[in-house]
């Protein structure tokens, strides 16, 4: 079955409208039976998982314990959610002073929720990132381009050779299940992404900030069906 992410992050729209989101994307998952997912804040997650398939925006390296202001395995676990996004353009695993990615840091947020039985679908931006991310076998890679994430070009229309380079790579290294993300919104968006190999895709603001979610979402998960 593909997958459809909705990944709400911090818009304003996806905390008013959570709910309505996740109990569209409920239904809409049922009639197409493509595996729907949400990613809301975590002040969300508890609520909307009662309602639908739900991962984390992130998770902290870290067992329960003293460690305020950080998340652990166990506080997405208890909420309900099936996994979490990791590495996320906009919640970089990376060095706070030369940028570079803490490889081992994300292996150890990937371990401990592996082995406590939740998800991690994690993020790159490059093929490089990706044949790193492969040795640590996550549910699943999604290779998102920072520069197209929100605009209107789509991943699958700006870069079809390194979407097809990137998948694969990861079915060739790895049994993670090959995602992409960013600049996804229409019908033809996604049909692209299917041709190219891609098991599903990653959308925000196509969703999020659409007027109307059950098209929105409707349009994205035909093509996955
Ligand atoms: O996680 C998905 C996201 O980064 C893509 O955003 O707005 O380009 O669909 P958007």
């Amino acid at each position: 079955m593909k997958k459809l992410i909705i990944n709400y992050k911090a818009y304003r729209e996806g905390i008013d409208h959570g709910e309505g989101i996740a109990k569209i994307a409920n239904t809409v998952a049922k009639k197409f039976n493509v595996d729907i997912i949400v990613s809301p804040p975590f002040t969300m997650l508890k609520e909307l998982s009662k309602m639908c398939k739900t991962i984390a925006q992130g998770v902290d390296e870290i067992d329960p314990g003293a460690f305020t202001g950080h998340v652990s395995w166990y506080e997405i676990k208890q909420s309900g959610a099936m996994g979490t996004l990791l590495n996320h353009s906009e919640e970089r695993c990376i060095d706070s002073k030369n940028g570079a990615i803490v490889y081992s840091a994300l292996k150890k947020a990937i371990d401990l929720c592996t082995q406590n039985g939740l998800e991690t679908y994690v993020c790159v931006q490059n093929i490089k990132e990706a044949l790193e991310v492969c040795k640590m076998r996550p549910t699943a890679i999604a290779y998102e381009p920072p520069e197209l994430i929100g605009g209107i070009i789509s991943v699958s229309d700006a870069q079809p050779g390194i979407v097809k380079e990137f998948i694969e790579l990861v079915n060739k290294n790895c049994s993670s299940i090959p995602l992409i993300g960013a600049g996804i919104k229409t019908a033809a968006d996604v049909k692209k992404a299917v041709e190219l190999g891609s098991a599903g895709i990653l959308v925000a603001s196509g969703v999020v900030k659409s007027k109307d979610f059950k098209s929105a979402i409707s349009e994205l998960a035909e093509p996955l069906a």
